[in-house]
């Protein structure tokens, strides 16, 4: 198959709170990436309007997002820092992508059974389609790489699905056109990392998440350092002390999750957090996290706190940003569409 430039791609829902498994999960690796490949960074502001949300506060999150991804170290000059609504052509693509994708396809998405609940006829068609409006922000650009928490697997391997059928479907309209064997690359999802999975504090077997209604499940980006080391303290552990090696960490959940946060602050593995900490009890452990938590935490909270006292910056950030991603996903939107025999 044809080779692409590699480019990176991500998106984060401006909904609610951003938290520890935002940061870990995906946001922290963005910063390190952006020293490998060209980047481009979305805060997926039609994403959010899949579940129900008021517009005042759709707009407050966006600039927060987009604060966050600041604070936390992204370089909005290196790298294409946006918001998705600006930039017509994610829409664009989507459609071509609802007439490529498949009905079957969709209905496995086992996120949208989570998010649709027990009321799927109540439920909007945007959220049935969030994964494929996912594929087109990615592949819009014909992005290689795509850093997520692993709650995006699924949504990952159906833009690969969805690339390959496009370039399958029309190979002979793509070869005509002079892209080769493929037009699309099929995005390699980059999973990686001590945190893919950060869990509730309070309970091992949930993902931390910004809906769950017990504020100490998770710790937020905007938490002080008060609220961080109570909430660790609350955090629900076992009775053991914290094993020697990382096969002791099977089947303790709240242990696991614990020592995988510690490994991903410090940029550690867990085999070297358990050689430190290895026979500690809870209480040592969880106050020697607290202070790592904090410590990387607080210049990020303080940071977002100076942005958004300074909105006027956000916002040429992302205006900036749209014009610099709207150029790279024109010329590749104008070529699907010859492809197509969509007259332009
Ligand atoms: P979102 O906004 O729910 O989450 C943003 C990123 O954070 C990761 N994440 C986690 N990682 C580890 N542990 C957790 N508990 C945890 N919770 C969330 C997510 O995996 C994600 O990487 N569909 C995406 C947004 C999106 C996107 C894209 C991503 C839209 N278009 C294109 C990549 C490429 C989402 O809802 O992320």
């Amino acid at each position: 198959m044809a080779t692409f430039p590699e480019r990176v791609f991500s998106g984060v829902q401006p909904t609610g709170n951003l938290h520890l498994g935002n940061y870990l999960g995906a946001i922290k690796r963005f910063v390190a990436l952006q020293a490998t490949r060209p980047c481009l960074y979305c805060v997926v502001d039609l994403h959010a309007m899949t579940l129900p949300f008021e517009p005042a506060q759709l707009a407050r999150t966006t600039r927060e997002v987009t604060a966050a991804f600041l604070a936390c170290g992204i370089d909005p000059k290196a790298n294409v820092v946006f918001n998705q609504s600006r930039v017509a052509e994610h829409a664009e693509l989507a459609w071509v992508f609802d007439c490529v994708a498949r009905l079957g396809w969709l209905n496995r998405m086992t996120q949208f059974k989570e998010k649709a609940g027990k009321d799927r006829e109540a439920a909007s068609i945007g959220l049935y389609n969030y994964p494929v409006l996912m594929a087109a922000d990615i592949l819009v650009y014909r992005a290689t790489h795509v850093p997520v928490g692993d709650d995006q697997k699924q949504h990952l391997e159906l833009a690969r699905d969805i690339a390959q059928k496009f370039n399958n479907d029309f190979s002979a309209s793509i070869a005509a056109h002079g892209h080769g064997d493929a037009f699309f690359p099929l995005p390699e999802p980059l999973i990686q990392g001590p945190a893919t999975r950060v869990m509730s504090l309070r309970d091992g077997a949930k993902k931390m998440s910004k809906s769950d209604p017990s504020e100490n499940s998770y710790i937020a980006l905007t938490d002080d350092a008060d609220t961080i080391a109570q909430k660790i303290r609350k955090a629900k552990t076992d009775p053991e002390p914290l094993p020697s090696e990382v096969e002791g960490l099977a089947q303790r959940p709240e242990a696991d999750n614990l020592v995988g946060i510690f490994a991903a602050l410090a940029d550690e593995t867990k085999a070297n957090v358990l050689k430190r900490f290895g026979g500690a009890q809870f209480s040592a452990f969880k106050s020697a996290l607290a202070d790592l938590t904090i410590e990387k935490l607080a210049p990020i909270r303080s940071e977002m706190l100076r942005l958004s006292a300074d909105p006027d910056f956000v916002d040429s950030v992302l205006a900036d940003g749209a014009d610099r991603a709207r150029a790279m996903a024109r010329p590749n939107m104008d070529a699907v569409k010859d492809i197509l025999g969509l007259v332009r």
